[in-house]
């Protein structure tokens, strides 16, 4: 079996989500250790000691990480060198957002767009800085920040009509910012004498019981199957996080089945 990521010890953030427990399962088959975080709630954590029990103790630690709060990240940090001796790539997969996430245009306070983008644009600014402190320390570091087509490109509203569904403001603002916190990142530990590096992951749309009207809308945009599975992002993940890919670096890959085109 080809295992591109045998011994390497990743941290997953947002690791009991839809592309969270993809992702969870695709390093651990890929040879990684894995240090699998996600919120302390009773529904997650449980989601983490089921990973925990399937694939062993020696092989995934299972953490409450807030990726909004810098001691619960240090700690985490902390916790992953202390159990694995090191790590080696960080993946910033968290999908933070408020009540009132996801309002139309119109009705988004400066409050809500505000608080959205701290919690998210900020948490994954944030995760990278405290991991990037332990990767300085070890003298070399992968991190992997998961934007979206909506980071890339204007919303492609006419897909959404008769539904009551939206691109929100605050995902473009927030994803946009994510691609470029991510080549600021590869760019600021350049001639360091470091491996640092930073990319991104840009997903079209996950299929998830969204409305058929919209699926053929969307799906029409696409050059094969349209909505993808969690699983079809596994592959940009398992390159970016392998050595395969040790000189790309600030990079944006597009996962999307030509949606964007
Ligand atoms: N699903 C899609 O269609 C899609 C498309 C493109 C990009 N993405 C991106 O992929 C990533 C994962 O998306 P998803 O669909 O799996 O989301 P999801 O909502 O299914 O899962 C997100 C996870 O993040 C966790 N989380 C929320 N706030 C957190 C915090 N403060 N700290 C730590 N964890 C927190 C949640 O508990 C949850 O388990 C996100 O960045 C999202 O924007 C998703």
């Amino acid at each position: 079996m080809n295992r591109p990521l045998e011994g390497k010890i990743i941290v997953i953030t947002g690791a009991t989500g839809r592309l969270g427990t993809a992702f969870c399962n695709a390093v651990l088959e890929a040879g990684a250790n894995l240090v699998a975080t996600d919120l302390d709630k009773p529904a997650t954590q449980q989601k983490l000691r089921a990973l925990h029990d399937a694939f062993g103790q020696d092989r995934v630690l299972p953490l409450a990480v807030d990726t909004t709060n810098k001691e619960s990240l240090d700690s985490c940090a902390e916790a992953a060198v202390a159990r694995f001796g090191r790590v080696d790539a960080l993946v910033n997969n968290a999908y933070p957002r408020n009540a009132n996430y996801g309002r139309r245009f119109e009705e988004v306070t400066y409050e809500d767009l505000v608080e959205n983008v701290g919690l998210h644009a900020g948490g994954y600014f944030l995760a990278c800085q405290r991991f990037l402190e332990l990767f300085k320390r070890q003298g070399h570091g992968n991190i992997v920040n998961m934007s979206s087509i909506y980071g890339v490109i204007a919303p492609r509203f006419g897909i959404y009509a008769g539904t009551e569904m939206t691109m929100p403001v605050e995902y473009a603002v927030i994803k946009a910012g994510v691609v470029h916190l991510t080549k600021y990142i590869a760019s600021y530990h350049r001639g360091h004498g470091m491996r640092i590096r930073c990319n991104a992951i840009s997903p079209g749309g996950i299929r998830d019981g969204q409305p058929q009207e919209f699926l053929d809308r969307y799906n029409a945009s696409a050059t094969s199957k349209g909505m993808l599975d969690p699983k079809d992002i596994n592959g940009a993940l398992i390159f970016l996080l392998s050595d395969a890919s040790e000189y790309v670096n600030g990079q944006n890959i597009v996962v999307d089945d030509g949606w964007t085109l």
